[in-house]
């Protein structure tokens, strides 16, 4: 975690983290290049197991960068917490991911996760998903700011799809 982070609360550091985000990809059209130092960061600051952002590809989700273990590479429509954000259009907390039927274990470290939808145009395009290994550690501030974040990548006018 970086240093300047240890001294802040979880929504400091959100409040830290966003215009320096906003900076860092301002100047950047290409999603992929944004997502992967958006996904740096977040792991950086934060500490996470896992972070990192899947891709809607026809009826699946597709692994696109990140930082953390290796993870599995496609989720069906509907399947896991990250097909399940998608399906819905909305963010999935998951306090402990052991309960949620469905849930797809990548890791077996991982004991809590919050998935994020990105929307483009009224569709998910793309969801960013954080794993915990402790358990209940995203709640409404992470859903807050991680909203935010997620959305701040991947407007119409500036990025280029993928
Ligand atoms: N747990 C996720 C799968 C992705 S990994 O956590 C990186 C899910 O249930 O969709």
């Amino acid at each position: 975690m970086y240093a300047q982070y240890t001294t802040m609360n979880k929504s400091e550091t959100y409040q830290s983290l966003l215009p320096q985000l906003k900076a860092l990809v301002a100047g950047e059209s290409d999603a992929i290049a944004n997502m992967a130092n958006v996904a740096a960061a977040l792991h950086e600051a934060f500490g996470f197991w896992w972070t990192g952002f899947y891709r809607v590809e026809g009826d699946s989700l597709v692994l696109g960068p990140f930082q953390g273990p290796i993870a599995c590479t496609r989720i069906p429509y509907g399947r896991g917490v990250c097909g399940t954000a998608w399906q819905r259009g909305e963010t999935v907390v998951v306090p402990d991911v052991h309960a949620f039927a469905g849930h797809i274990a990548c890791s077996s470290a991982s004991n809590s996760e919050i998935v994020v939808p990105v929307i483009r145009d009224g569709q998910v395009i793309a969801v960013l998903d954080i794993d915990s290994t402790d358990y209940s550690a995203f709640d409404e501030t992470d859903q807050l700011y991680l909203e935010q974040i997620a959305n701040i990548l991947f407007k119409s006018e500036q990025c280029t799809a993928f």
